[in-house]
């Protein structure tokens, strides 16, 4: 099991505006929230979401049901070699597109990007 507690967030590589500005416009930040309420910029909502179909374990717990996962925090990616609970996406963008369920829209948006 992956876990963050106890440890400081990796340094940021520099600022990028551009990648913001982005960012927003998809909705990505809705549940990537850029800071948690205590100033820490952590990327996340510390919130369930319902990912859709494809990530449904089919598994409930008290408080989640098969396809809910919290809001991974976006720090440090630039070291990670696979992407969510399970390193189902190998590529950065491949993790953005398989984003379904609540966060359909904004993987939608990212997917009619024309770069
Ligand atoms: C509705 C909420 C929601 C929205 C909107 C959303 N995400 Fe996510 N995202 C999640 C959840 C929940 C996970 C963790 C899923 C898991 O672990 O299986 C996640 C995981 C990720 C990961 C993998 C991180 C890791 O450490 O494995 C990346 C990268 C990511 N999101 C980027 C984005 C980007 C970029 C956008 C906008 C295009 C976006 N997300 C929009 C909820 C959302």
């Amino acid at each position: 099991m992956k876990t963050v507690g106890g440890l400081a967030p990796p340094p940021r590589d520099g600022d990028h505006p551009a990648g913001h500005k982005v960012f927003d416009a998809l909705g990505c930040g809705s549940c990537h929230r850029p800071q948690t309420a205590k100033g820490v910029p952590a990327f996340t909502d510390l919130c369930l979401h319902h990912m859709g179909p494809q990530f449904d374990t089919r598994a409930k717990d008290i408080e989640a049901q098969g396809d809910e996962f919290r809001s991974a925090p976006l720090w440090g990616l630039r070291f990670r070699k696979a992407y969510f609970h399970d390193d189902r996406a190998s590529e950065l963008g491949q993790a953005i597109e398989m984003h379904g369920g609540e966060a359909e829209r904004a993987a939608g948006k990212y997917r009619a990007l024309s770069v």
